[in-house]
């Protein structure tokens, strides 16, 4: 995929301030620290324009990045980051189901999940919410850079088994050696083709 443009367009918590471009949208999810923007990063060959970091909460509103003019990726941020307090769990929670639901751009949602663990109970639930809705998702397990590749195997059969789903299901990706870009550069398109 050629990247032409990339460029930050908007944040928000809620809908009056989502960008009013009317493009096919791709949301990112996953637990907080498993390498979202870093996905988004890695997929529009930018070092830094989605902001990552060590410490898991980095991304707290949505953030939309507009690409090739063409498409939007929306930054969304993690679950299951223990230190947010409660209330504002439950805000975070609404906001990302309140944009899943009603954003009329959105044409699907890339789940990440750690190559390294099997998914958790919130990585099943936003899984399995995700079908139940009906919204379409694509499974990118990311960090393969971090297992040796006789084990990646192995790793895949265990998380597919979890969330029931087929081993050509989920794509193997690493936003570190840009293992699996090209792969999820084909599976975005063809989902916002549709
Ligand atoms: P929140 O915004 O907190 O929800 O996190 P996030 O999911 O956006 O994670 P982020 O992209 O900020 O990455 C978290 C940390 O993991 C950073 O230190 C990244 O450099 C690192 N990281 C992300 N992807 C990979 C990967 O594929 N391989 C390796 N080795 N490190 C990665
Ligand atoms: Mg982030």
């Amino acid at each position: 995929m050629k990247i032409t443009s990339s460029e930050y367009l908007a944040s928000a918590v809620k809908p009056e301030q989502y960008p009013e471009l009317v493009v096919p949208e791709v949301a990112l999810v996953g637990r907080s620290n498993v390498g979202k923007s870093s996905f988004i990063n890695t997929m529009i060959n930018r070092k830094n324009l989605a902001r990552t970091g060590g410490k898991p909460g980095k991304t707290q509103t949505l953030n939309f990045y507009l690409v090739n003019n063409s498409m939007i990726f929306t930054d969304v941020p993690g679950y299951g980051f223990a230190k947010v307090a409660k209330s504002h769990r439950q805000t975070w929670r609404k906001m990302i189901e309140e944009y899943l639901l009603k954003r009329a751009n959105l044409k699907g949602v890339v789940q990440l999940i750690d190559i390294r663990h099997l998914p958790t109970n919130e990585d099943k639930e936003m899984f399995f919410w995700l079908l139940e809705k009906q919204i379409p998702v694509m499974v990118v397990l990311t960090k393969a850079d971090k297992i040796s590749k006789g084990k990646v195997q192995k790793h895949v059969s265990d998380i597919c088994k979890q969330l029931n789903i087929p081993l050509s299901y989920p794509l193997v990706f690493s936003s570190e050696t840009g293992l699996g870009r090209e792969e999820a550069w084909e599976a975005i398109l063809e989902l916002i083709q549709q």
